[in-house]
């Protein structure tokens, strides 16, 4: 680990309380206990010596919510290495260091000399934390600071400046007082991360960049939202296990796979996903619906864990999964899963517009939600702002107020059953109706156990997780159990990391 980025983590959980850093080949992870940063991952390493490869192992291996990545380099570089679901902060930030002097702080022994009248400064410390504060006339927060010396490192940390406050040269005596402090303890190097604009102001206090500073938080994936990554990104790793071609290579020592003996050749991009996915080609008497299925499994059968399918899913499953949606015309799914996972409109992407233009497609596909109640937040994005109209399935005797409440939030609703229902067979003969024949189904297992009862399913995109989770999750197909099973054909099986990425058709 880079000894400026250490002395960084070990003065930041001291100052914000966080657990003691558990190291880990790469750098160190950090729990933090906090809803919206619940622990991070620090990279150990700076600049160029911060890796490709280690950042996408690293992120890769994130499933959950609130956890954040800090590496430090380039948020250019490392965005694109980043998989769906992570949000990157726009803004670099900069690890910065300072000599310290064991002289007094410039402005006076305590710092008075350059406070602005009215203004009062206060400083205590306390578990190895020394702050100062800085109150206005008023007796409000005017600026603050914080500084925990670990030896001969001292780290500045939450140095803020209120708006109405600015530009009165608070911040700089804050730093200067929190500068002597940490001196005064023997401390000889300040350390700290700043933001664009505390940069300004601690370079003209004789700080310097060491590095840049990438901060990406995972937000969790609810959608094909691939925030970072365009037609760019590329799944390094991937392998083709069915059918046997020069595609199945053992993964290189590297750990990426390489076929053909082409280096290079192991990334597969959206393009070669959505290929190795496409629709099969329409029949000569013209396109009749196929409705292919995309679920993810545990080892022992889970269709999810506490509630949600992504903490089971990774970052290729994500992308497997948007691919799908790219190369759809409708998107049907449960009014649970819609309700539970928070769904969302399906998005424009840039790198798929030429294949949907050329396929006849809409810009993005529909999303089509099977529904009895309509019990669904029409006030939500899904309904109110889609590319492409959400259409909303339901049965004849579906309550008017919301069929209304539905299409005035901009919904088309599709009657596909006589009582408060949807037929699976009448739903498929609908939507191809409205011309989408080709169709994909996002469950939930309610839904798929009905769509496989009633023989309407054509093929199913499973994704199998090298995870056990026990407990009394749903199987990805639910309902009564059909009376004889149904058997489908083994197509193509991907593997990544252990998961696989299996398509089946009906046989
Ligand atoms: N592993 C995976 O790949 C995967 C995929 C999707 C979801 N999931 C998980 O599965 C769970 C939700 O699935 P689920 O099986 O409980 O629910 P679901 O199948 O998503 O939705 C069930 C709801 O859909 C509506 N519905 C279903 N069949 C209908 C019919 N024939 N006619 C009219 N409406 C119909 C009803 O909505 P109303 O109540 O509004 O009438 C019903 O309550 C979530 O935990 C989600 O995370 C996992």
């Amino acid at each position: 680990m880079h000894e400026i980025v250490r002395a960084w983590v070990d003065g930041w959980v001291v100052s914000r309380g966080a657990a003691p850093p558990q190291p880990r080949p790469w750098g160190v992870t950090i729990d933090v206990g906090d809803v919206q940063h619940v622990s991070r991952h620090v990279l150990g390493a700076i600049g160029e010596g911060v890796q490709e490869t280690v950042v996408r192992k690293v992120a890769g291996e994130v499933t959950g919510a609130g956890i954040w990545l800090k590496a430090f380099r380039d948020p250019a570089d490392v965005s694109a290495w980043l998989g769906p679901g992570w949000w990157v902060d726009p803004e670099p930030g900069y690890l910065m260091t300072v000599p310290l002097e064991p002289a007094p702080g410039a402005g006076g022994p305590d710092g008075r000399g350059t406070l602005p009248d009215g203004y009062a400064v206060r400083d205590w410390t306390r578990g190895g934390v020394t702050k100062v504060l800085v109150t206005a006339p008023d007796g409000s927060l005017a600026a603050r600071g914080q500084t925990v010396p670990t030896g001969a490192q001292a780290v500045v940390d939450r140095i803020e400046t209120a708006p109405a406050h600015r530009r009165r040269g608070l911040g700089g005596l804050v730093m200067r007082r929190l500068q002597a402090a940490a001196a005064a303890t023997g401390a000889r190097r300040g350390v700290l991360a700043a933001t664009p604009d505390g940069r300004a102001l601690y370079e003209t206090l004789g700080w310097r960049v060491e590095a840049v500073l990438t901060s990406a938080k995972f937000t969790g994936v609810e959608d094909d939202t691939v925030p970072q990554l365009t037609g760019r990104a590329r799944l390094p790793g991937m392998r083709r296990l069915f059918p046997v071609t020069d595609q199945t290579a053992p993964t290189a020592p590297g750990g990426s796979a390489e076929r053909g003996g082409d280096p290079g050749a192991g990334e597969w991009s959206l393009d070669e996903i959505a290929d190795a996915y496409a629709y099969p080609e329409p029949a000569p008497g013209g396109p009749r619906p196929y409705l292919r299925a995309n679920m993810v499994s545990t080892l022992d059968g889970a269709a999810q864990h506490e509630g949600r399918s992504h903490p089971i899913s990774n970052a290729t499953d994500m992308r497997i999964f948007g691919t799908l949606r790219a190369l759809a015309d409708v998107v049907v799914v449960g009014a649970e899963t819609v309700r539970q996972e928070g769904y969302r409109p399906a998005r424009v992407r840039a790198e798929f517009a030429a294949r949907r233009e050329a396929a006849g497609q809409t810009t993005a596909p529909a999303i089509a939600v099977v529904t009895a109640s309509l019990d669904l937040d029409f006030s939500l994005p899904l309904f109110t702002s889609p590319a492409v109209p959400t259409l909303v399935l339901t049965g004849a005797a579906a309550a008017p107020d919301r069929v209304a409440a539905a299409e005035k939030a901009g919904a088309r609703v599709v009657t596909a059953g006589d009582g408060g229902g949807v037929d699976p067979a009448r739903a498929v003969r609908a939507l191809a109706g409205l011309g989408h024949t080709r169709l994909l189904t996002e469950g939930g297992p309610r839904l798929l156990g009905q769509l496989v009862a009633a023989e309407v399913l054509d093929e199913l995109c499973l994704t199998v997780a090298p995870m056990l989770t026990a407990g009394a999750a749903q199987r990805i197909a639910g309902g009564p159990a059909v009376p004889v099973p149904h058997r489908f054909a083994l197509v193509s099986l991907l593997e990544e990391e252990g998961f696989l990425y299996g398509r089946y058709r009906r046989a």
